[in-house]
């Protein structure tokens, strides 16, 4: 079992598709084990864009991710930080391919919606920042 960081940026907040985002998830089969709503502070930005803090497009994400609450998440499955990538599709919203979140109901390369996170290492470093441990909870599916 794998863990990965998910988060409804803001615009999937303010576009009221947190539902149908999730149901995605949960249609696929994959566990949400931690869940909360909150406002990304720049600090908090900085700490997750660590690596993108010194690009020319930094400050428009900073001022994007912390403008309005985002909801963050942890989601747990088999290969989940593969296949929670693919089912976001390509950054850039206008490259996503149809059938992807990012391909059905984005055109932005900043605002699309969903962040999850790109490796092993990157997973339980933004899980972290997010998360304490008492705050996820693992379960086994019975259905
Ligand atoms: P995410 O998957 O959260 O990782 C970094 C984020 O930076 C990305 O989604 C976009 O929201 C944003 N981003 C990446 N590249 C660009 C770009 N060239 N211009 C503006 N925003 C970008």
């Amino acid at each position: 079992m794998q863990r990965t960081l998910v988060l409804l940026k803001p615009d999937a907040v303010q576009r009221r598709l947190m539902g149908r985002i999730l149901t995605r998830f949960e249609d696929k089969g994959l566990n949400v084990i931690a869940m909360k709503m909150l406002r990304v502070t720049p600090e908090l930005s900085a700490k997750h864009y660590a690596e993108h803090v010194s690009k020319p497009f930094y400050p428009a994400l900073e001022k994007f991710i912390t403008a309005s609450p985002i909801v963050a998440m942890v989601v747990e499955g088999l290969d989940v930080i593969r296949v929670v990538r693919e089912m976001l599709g390509k950054t850039n919203g206008l490259m996503a391919a149809s059938g992807t979140i990012r391909g059905d109901f984005s055109s932005s390369k900043q605002m699309n919606l969903v962040h999850a996170s790109d490796g092993e290492e990157a997973a339980a470093r933004e899980i972290s920042l997010y998360f304490a441990p008492t705050e996820v909870h693992p379960y086994t599916p019975c259905l």
